[in-house]
């Protein structure tokens, strides 16, 4: 049961759309009706506001890894075990994916991956924001480098700690990003993906 209450926490803790919320806040436009239309940090920057665009990857970020950090920090207290920390993961994921408070239109979950990532081990975060700047400034693809840092990330998890439940929650988080990922996946096989700092979206 508390395990049931924590992962519904999550997933209206991963509803709150920060893009949408920080945008309001500098005074922009929706992310929703611009560029890639996708509520997200890439999407923000799009606006020409570093700052937005910064404070919407951070937010983004910090309520995953607070509903997994939370639930962790709880975890014996309420009797959460491995399958249930994995639940809360995949429950705030969604929740910015799939956000209760926006109809259910959210973003792609890369920040949001991160964050979870950075609160079930600091490590496995830096080693797949690691994986995404190298790819990003390699390439200057925001959508490449999240396909393949989370193609790395169930890897990197199971080096770390070897095949448990909460493995199986990193995997499925992976591949719902890769899903969320399909038409940016289009742009960049047909060569019309938008690099970091253009102003346009991909085309295809
Ligand atoms: O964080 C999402 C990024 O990977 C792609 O965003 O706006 O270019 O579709 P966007």
């Amino acid at each position: 049961m508390n395990t049931i209450l924590f992962a519904v926490a999550a997933y209206l803790i991963g509803s709150i759309s920060f893009a949408v919320v920080v945008s309001r806040v500098y005074g922009l436009s929706d992310p929703r009706t611009y560029g890639s239309k996708n509520p997200g940090a890439t999407n923000v920057l799009r606006s020409g506001n570093k700052k937005a665009a910064i404070a919407t990857l951070v937010l983004d970020a910090a309520k995953g890894w607070f509903a997994v950090w939370l639930a962790l920090r709880l975890a014996d207290r309420y009797g959460i075990t491995d399958a249930g920390i994995a639940l809360v993961a995949i429950a705030v994921f969604l929740g910015h994916l799939y956000p209760v408070f926006f109809k259910f239109k959210g973003g792609k979950g890369v920040a949001t991956a991160l964050g979870v990532l950075l609160g079930l081990n600091v490590w496995l975060g830096v080693a797949t924001a690691v994986t995404w700047l190298v790819v990003a400034y390699a390439f200057r693809y925001s959508s490449l480098a999240a396909l393949i840092a989370s193609v790395f990330a169930p890897f990197y998890y199971g080096l770390l700690f070897g095949v448990d439940e909460i493995l199986f929650a990193v995997v499925a988080m992976s591949a719902l990003l890769l899903m969320r990922h399909s038409k940016n996946i289009g742009n960049l096989l047909a060569g019309k993906e938008s690099r970091i700092g253009s102003k346009a979206a991909g085309t295809a």
